[in-house]
């Protein structure tokens, strides 16, 4: 089944305004809404006193129209009435400031009388909602974090911190040992002293701040399993999700995916940013289950909450273009945010499909167009699922010591592995983003960027899958901490030295902009040049064949790039960040074959696969028209047309091929 539809706000709506809404959204060909996540003042508006009977009947006005309905529980805001009873459960930020109410995501997910409530609305909700028709699931919460409040620093967050630490650690002697407390005379005699790493005068001990952020982040999953608990118990066959945020770094997503039946995420695609970045943020999604939502899809202008800043408009065909992008990667649902912009409330400016006045204009129209074009491909979809060949490691312990400390300046690790991700891409291939605990097995090639935490079962684990005749790629920075984010005392990359057949001689981080130029010796790419910035290692081989390697006077003829073979397979090891072209280029041999050859740069290609069938999308990402060879003729889902084996592709266009 693939869901197509839209957030709807029943509560910003008089019935005399609303009542051309239900209507317009059966044309769209809507067959879900998604509702509730901010309205629990309006479910419990005194404590103890439910009301339902302002949603009931917009429930069964959509399921008479066909459109079945998503409930998001709505624990993102409480009522103001509990913020004047219990003003505990306000979170603080790192400098100590509450976090006042009149906005959202106030409050402390560790505050023991929060969650009392909080498990109260959400039961309220299930006991009611279980039996009703329409109902399908739950959205539990709402992007959980969002406005950087993962991490609370109140003093219920102290001592759940210290519960957290005596479950993990056991003894104070063992927390000191982890996190090497006898720098800066940081030791520990009791639980008690144990502080949360609020703002100090200076950087905090990198090994208590990852903890506090695996603490956080266990929180946020905390908070997810208690109500996914509730709704699974009484609302047996209704689906449990939440939105993620995509790249969002601070709450661990695979293992808030122990509590979903299926992920889905909040698309807001910037026009004029890269266009493979939703995709990146999909491929993310997908990777925990194998399939996901788009909860939120972008629909209008966006709207700046804080500066008051109108953003820009969707050109002609880039709404439908991000919705079958979404299914291209994976998604089985596509929800709109919002039907229609609200007049009043910080987000006057965020529209939605509809504009403040409510007339259906061109946004409204394309919609209609991609709901007519979903419900004619749908049940070609049914079975089929993206199944990568190549793997990307992305976890978010690595992440998060790489948030503490980027090494050099403006390094973000999501954009080094975007990088990765994009020159696969190029290729037509897609990509799984996994944790280090993942099985390998059904992968041929594993990225590894800048995988910084490493401990003997990674390695080991790395290493069978190389002699197995996987290919690694490692790139700067690995192997050089210990999982409690200690450095290693092992020569660079550590454990993973042997596998990689190297040994780090030198790493040179480049904070004024500088750049080292390197050559291949050998490979493919033999004779090619180019310079590289940011940080470059200079590596020493033990086993590994030299690929690259620099020119600077300082360091000539010193290695840069190397390959070592194993097993049946190999290791590449880039001590430096390569830059597009050379990496799609150098990655290309290394990845597994793909039919259509010489994509346009800017087209996408993805595949679903099913038991017996091929779906081949190919998007035109850029504001031009392109032409593509492919390999044969086929049928063409969208139009019902024969294509091939020369396509041109309209600007925006989108071709979705039965092989
Ligand atoms: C999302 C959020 C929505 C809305 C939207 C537009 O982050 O889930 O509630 O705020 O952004 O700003």
């Amino acid at each position: 089944m693939l869901y197509y539809g839209a957030c709807y706000y029943p509560e910003h709506w008089t019935a005399e305004q609303a009542k051309k809404h239900i209507p317009l959204m059966k044309k769209a060909g809507f067959n879900v809404a998604r509702m509730g996540e901010f309205a629990w003042c309006k479910f419990e508006p005194d404590q103890g006193r439910y009301r339902f009977d302002w949603l009931d009947p917009v429930i069964a006005e959509l399921n008479d129209a066909g459109i079945k309905t998503v409930l998001c529980t709505p624990t993102n805001i409480p009522p103001q009435w509990v913020f004047a009873k219990h003003p505990d459960i306000l979170g603080r930020d790192a400098q100590g400031h509450v976090r006042h109410p009149g906005a959202r995501c106030h409050c402390c997910k560790n505050a023991p009388r929060f969650r009392m409530l909080a498990d109260g609305i959400v039961r309220e909700l299930a006991r009611h909602y279980a039996g009703v028709e329409g109902v399908i699931g739950w959205q539990v919460d709402n992007e959980f974090g969002n406005h950087h409040t993962t991490r609370c620093y109140c003093e219920h967050c102290e001592k759940a911190f210290r519960e957290w630490l005596q479950a993990k650690y056991e003894t104070v002697e063992a927390v000191n040992a982890a996190w090497g407390t006898s720098f800066w005379g940081f030791g520990f005699r009791q639980w008690s002293e144990i502080p949360l790493p609020r703002a100090m005068p200076t950087g905090s001990n990198p090994g208590h701040w990852l903890d506090f952020a695996r603490f956080s982040s266990d929180t946020q999953v905390e908070f997810l399993e208690m109500q996914y608990e509730v709704l699974k118990a009484v609302c047996p066959d209704h689906f449990v999700t939440h939105n993620y945020m995509g790249c969002f770094p601070e709450v661990d997503y695979h293992k808030l995916s122990q509590f979903v039946d299926f992920p889905s995420w909040d698309n807001y695609p910037d026009p004029w940013g890269d266009a493979l970045w939703p995709s990146y943020a999909h491929e993310i999604t997908r990777s925990f289950k194998g399939t996901f939502w788009v909860m939120e899809e972008r629909s209008g202008p966006t709207g700046d909450a804080v500066a008051g800043l109108l953003g820009e408009q969707p050109e002609p065909g880039e709404i439908r273009r991000w919705a079958w992008q979404a299914v291209a990667n994976g998604a089985d649902g596509v929800v709109y945010f919002r039907w229609r912009a609200c007049l009043t409330g910080a987000e006057q400016y965020w529209h939605g499909i509809l504009d403040h006045d409510g007339v259906p204009r061109r946004r409204y129209a394309e919609v209609r167009t991609t709901g007519e074009e979903f419900s004619r491909v749908a049940s070609e979809l049914v079975g089929t699922q993206v199944a990568p060949k190549v793997a990307l490691l992305r976890s978010f312990d690595n992440l998060w010591s790489l948030e503490r400390q980027p090494g050099a300046s403006g390094f973000r690790f999501d954009q080094h592995a975007f990088a990765l991700y994009c020159a696969v891409k190029r290729g037509g291939l897609g990509c799984d983003m996994v944790d280090v605990d993942a099985d390998l097995e059904r992968y041929s090639v594993v990225l590894a960027p800048c995988l910084t935490l490493v401990d003997e079962d990674l390695a080991a684990r790395l290493d069978a899958f190389v002699k197995g005749g996987g290919t690694l790629v490692l790139t700067p920075r690995a192997g050089v901490r210990t999982r409690t984010n200690a450095m290693t005392d092992a020569t660079r990359p550590g454990l993973l030295a042997e596998l990689a057949g190297i040994t780090v001689e030198e790493v040179r981080p480049y904070h004024h902009g500088q750049m080292s130029e390197l050559s291949f010796a050998r490979g493919p790419l033999i004779a090619r040049t180019c310079e590289v910035g940011t940080w470059v290692e200079v590596l020493a081989p033990t086993t590994a064949e030299v690929l690259a390697e620099y020119r600077d006077e300082a360091f000539a003829a010193k290695p840069a790039i190397t390959v070592n073979a194993r097993g049946n397979g190999a290791v590449y090891y880039l001590g430096v960040y390569l830059p597009d072209p050379l990496l799609h280029e150098f990655l290309a041999p290394l990845l597994p074959e793909f039919p259509v050859k010489d994509v346009p740069e800017g087209v996408e290609i993805t595949q679903r696969k099913g038991p017996d069938k091929r779906l081949v999308f190919v998007l035109n990402n850029t504001r031009q028209r392109q032409t593509l060879t492919l390999p044969g003729t086929y049928r063409d889902l969208i139009s019902g047309e024969k294509v091939g084996p020369k396509v041109k592709l309209s600007r925006n266009g989108v071709l979705i091929l039965k092989v």
